[in-house]
C-alpha cells in the first residue's frame, strides 16, 4: 500500500481523508496529544485493521474521538453530571472519559468491555475531519505496539509507511504525551492514565479522585487492570532504559562511572554541561514539565537505534505535567530505577 501524505490545513485534503475513513481505510490523524491511527469507530472491519497495522493485542480497547461534546450521548448511556462538568471544563482537550457504552459501538472497538473511552480532541482540523466523516474516529496512538507514541508525521511514517492509506500532517503535537484517562463508571472517579490534564485539575473539578495502581506501579501481565493497555510494555526504544534518581551531581557521577561506548544520556536541558563528551540528549527543561512532555517521545525515538545499548535517563519529580512524564518514562524503563545517592 502506498501511504499518502495529506495536509491538515487543506479542506481538500481533509475531504480526501474523510472519504478514506468512510470507506473503511486507516488514516493517521494529528491531535494535540500525539498522532492517532484513525478508522471509522463504528465499522468493525475498519477497526480490525487498526489492530493489524499496529500489532496491537486484541484485548486492548480503543478511544473514540468526537467532534462535539454533545456527541457523547450517542455512544454512552447513564452519563453522570461529573462527565458533563469535565466536558465543559476540559473539552475539546487532552482528556478521555470512560463511560457505559451503547450497543451502537462494535465489540472490536471496546474489546468487549461494557464501557467505552471517548475524547473530544482540541486540534481543530481533526474535529473538522470527524464532522466530515459523520462518525466517531477510533484512534490509538499511531505507533507500532510497544514503541513510543508518535508526535510528528515523519515519526508516523517511520512506523506505518505502507501499512495505512494516509497520514494527515498537522505538524508537531503540542502536548506530546497521550490524554489523561478518567474512569467515571464507579462511585469515585478513577485516574487510569495521567496526561495533559493534571490530577490536581481533576481533583479540583470533581472534589475527589482515586489513582489506579497501574499508573505508577509495575503490573504483571496477567493482572486485571482497568485500562487494559497499561499492563503492556510501552513507550520503549530497543535499548535498555535506566532511570537515575538523585541530585544532579550524584546522577552525573553515577552515570559517568558506568557510561560505556554504545550508551546514551537522556537528561534535562539544565544538565547538559554535566555530560560534556557523552553526547547527551536533552528532552526539555526541568523547570517546565510541559517541555518535557512535548519532547519525551521524540527523544526516545531519536535514541532508538540498534547501536545504543543503555539509555541513562533523568526523570522529573513532582505533580502536574511531571506526573505524566514520570509515568511514561517509568514504563519505557520497565520500572528500572536506580538511586544515585545510595549507589554512587
Ligand atoms: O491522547 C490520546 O489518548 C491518544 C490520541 C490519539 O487521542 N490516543 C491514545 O490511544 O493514547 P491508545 O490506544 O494508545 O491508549 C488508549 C488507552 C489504552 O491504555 C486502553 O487500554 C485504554 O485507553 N482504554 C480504552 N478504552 C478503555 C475502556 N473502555 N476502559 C478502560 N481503558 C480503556
Ligand atoms: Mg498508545
Amino acid at each position: 500500500m502506498n501511504t499518502q501524505i495529506l495536509n491538515a490545513q487543506s479542506e481538500h485534503d481533509l475531504k480526501a481523508a474523510a472519504d478514506l475513513i468512510r470507506s473503511g481505510e486507516l488514516v493517521a490523524i494529528p491531535t494535540e496529544t500525539v498522532y492517532g491511527l484513525g478508522a471509522d469507530g463504528l465499522n468493525e472491519a475498519a477497526v480490525a485493521k487498526i489492530f493489524e497495522a499496529k500489532g496491537r493485542p486484541q484485548d486492548n480497547p480503543l478511544i473514540l474521538h468526537i467532534a462535539q461534546p454533545r456527541e457523547l450521548e450517542a455512544l454512552c448511556h447513564d452519563i453522570p453530571d461529573s462527565a458533563w462538568l469535565l466536558a465543559e471544563l476540559f473539552w475539546p482537550g487532552p482528556l478521555t472519559m470512560v463511560l457505559p457504552v451503547r450497543d451502537i459501538v462494535p465489540k472490536r472497538t471496546t474489546a468487549s468491555l461494557d464501557t467505552v473511552a471517548v475524547r473530544c480532541p482540541k486540534t481543530e482540523s481533526t474535529r473538522r475531519l470527524i464532522a466530515l466523516c459523520g462518525t466517531p474516529i477510533a484512534a490509538p496512538s499511531a505507533n507500532r505496539s510497544g514503541k513510543p507514541s508518535t508526535t510528528t508525521a515523519a515519526h508516523v511514517l517511520h512506523d506505518m509507511d505502507g501499512r495505512i492509506a494516509a497520514v494527515l500532517d498537522g505538524g508537531a503535537c503540542e502536548v506530546g504525551v497521550e490524554s489523561t484517562i478518567v474512569d467515571l463508571t464507579g462511585d469515585i472517579p478513577r485516574l487510569l492514565r495521567p496526561g495533559g490534564i493534571t490530577p490536581e485539575e481533576l481533583r479540583q473539578a470533581l472534589g475527589t479522585l482515586e489513582v489506579d495502581r497501574a499508573v505508577l506501579g509495575s503490573i504483571a501481565n496477567d493482572t486485571v487492570v482497568r485500562a487494559p493497555g497499561m499492563k503492556y510494555k510501552h513507550y520503549a526504544p530497543s535499548a535498555e532504559v535506566i532511570i537515575v534518581e538523585g541530585s544532579r551531581e550524584a546522577a552525573a557521577r553515577y552515570i559517568r562511572r558506568r557510561f560505556e561506548a554504545h550508551d546514551a544520556v537522556l537528561c534535562f536541558r539544565e544538565e547538559l554541561s554535566l555530560y560534556d563528551g557523552l553526547n547527551p540528549t536533552a528532552y526539555g527543561s526541568e523547570n517546565d514539565a510541559m517541555t518535557l512532555c512535548a519532547g519525551l517521545f521524540a527523544a526516545l525515538r531519536d535514541l532508538d537505534t540498534p547501536d545504543i545499548r543503555t539509555i541513562y535517563a533523568r526523570c522529573p519529580e513532582g505533580g502536574g505535567a511531571a506526573y505524566a512524564v514520570r509515568n511514561r518514562l517509568k514504563k519505557a524503563a520497565g520500572f528500572h530505577t536506580v538511586d544515585a545517592e545510595a549507589e554512587a
